[in-house]
């Protein structure tokens, strides 16, 4: 065997290899997306049952037509001293090929338009959540309680759950966000679409406790992959408190590292003249026609300090993980829309610290 070869046939192998690997990747054991007969709540079952009946048939069709062909190769195929089998148009075959498809699809039709007329309603005593999606993070707001919080989602365990997704909130359509992303938290529901200038609904449900994982779907922008979300599911009792938790206003902190990184945070002179405070709202209340506290350019930071992740559930919040995304925020989560303020470290260590005490 020639050296080329032998590299051809390595290079075959190693495809080979990396495709069996994400084929297999699929069988993966308790992978925080995973949907297919994982879900968790009511909404993702009936979708469940759909794509179950659906991936049936299909099934079926695939090896009904398959076989059928390969049947047609062997059959009719050429020998020797026989040619193939020459023809040309079958009415009878070409009636039964587009009466059965036809039927099949229309019996789909009847489960799939149902179950999509049965979750699109609002079920009567809803708890709703509105969500704009932003380049790139997800904004809640819960405009009967009237706070905002930014990236994790909580909602009472075993309740239904009507989600806003309004994009018509996104107004005015610019350049910036002009774009549709897509809310999908695979164990509690099917995907949906935010759409620049309308509004679309999704319903949740959990029957558990728990935390459970989605992220953007729709490819939105260098940052698309790193827009995850996160929802957390709650006895009532819990979810109540949280609720608390959320109006309260934070504290400010009088003295120490905390003090100075609050005074930095709405009066400090960085890069083009910005601060913290030009982008970022610290008070989580709605105003009474319930918009969210202004500037809300970037994430709500309110209550900051209770949340696990940042940076839109990219990393753990921790105080190392803080500074290096204070020091280069696009460098730490590429597409970010947040400057490199060119902050020095001490003032690092102040923000750090006063984001900290956001409790
Ligand atoms: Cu937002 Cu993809």
């Amino acid at each position: 065997m020639t050296i080329s070869r032998r590299r051809a046939r390595a290079a075959r192998f190693a495809a080979a290899l990396a495709g069996l690997t994400f084929l297999l990747s699929g069988c993966a054991e308790d992978a925080p997306q995973d949907f297919l007969n994982k879900p968790a709540g009511e909404v993702a079952e009936k979708a469940d049952r759909l794509w179950d009946l659906t991936f049936l048939i299909a099934v079926v069709v695939f090896f009904a037509v398959e076989g059928l062909l390969v049947f047609a190769l062997i059959k009719f195929r050429q020998r020797p001293g026989r040619e193939a089998k020459q023809f040309h148009g079958n009415t009878k075959v070409e009636v039964v090929l587009t009466v059965v498809p036809a039927l099949i699809l229309a019996g789909i039709a009847f489960p799939t338009i149902s179950t999509i007329i049965d979750l699109s309603e609002r079920p009567e005593g809803a708890f709703d959540v509105s969500v704009t999606a932003h380049q790139f993070w997800w904004e809640y707001r819960y405009e009967n309680q009237g706070f905002v919080v930014a990236n994790e989602m909580h909602i009472p365990v075993d309740r239904d759950i009507y989600v806003t997704l309004d994009g018509a909130h996104t107004e005015p359509v610019t350049e910036e966000n002009e774009v549709i992303h897509s809310f999908w938290v695979p164990r509690l529901a099917g995907k949906q679409d935010v759409i620049p200038g309308r509004v679309t609904t999704v319903r949740l449900h959990a029957n558990e406790p728990g935390v459970y994982l989605g992220q953007c779907t729709e490819y939105c922008g260098l940052g698309h992959a790193y827009m995850r979300i996160t929802v957390v599911a709650q006895e009532q009792d819990d979810f109540e408190r949280w609720v608390e938790e959320q109006l309260a206003k934070a504290n400010k902190p009088k003295s120490g590292l905390a003090a100075k990184g609050a005074e930095l945070f709405s009066a400090g002179q960085f890069a083009e003249g910005l601060n913290c405070a030009s982008c970022h709202a610290v008070d989580p209340r709605l105003d009474e026609n319930g918009e969210v506290p202004q500037p809300a350019t970037g994430p709500n930071l309110a209550h900051f300090a209770s949340r696990n992740t940042f940076a839109a559930l990219l990393k753990e919040q921790t105080d190392e993980n803080l500074s290096a995304w204070l020091r280069d925020p696009p460098a730490f989560k590429p597409g970010a829309r947040m400057p490199d303020l060119g902050l020095t470290d001490e003032e690092i260590d102040a923000l750090v610290a006063y984001l900290q005490s956001l409790e």
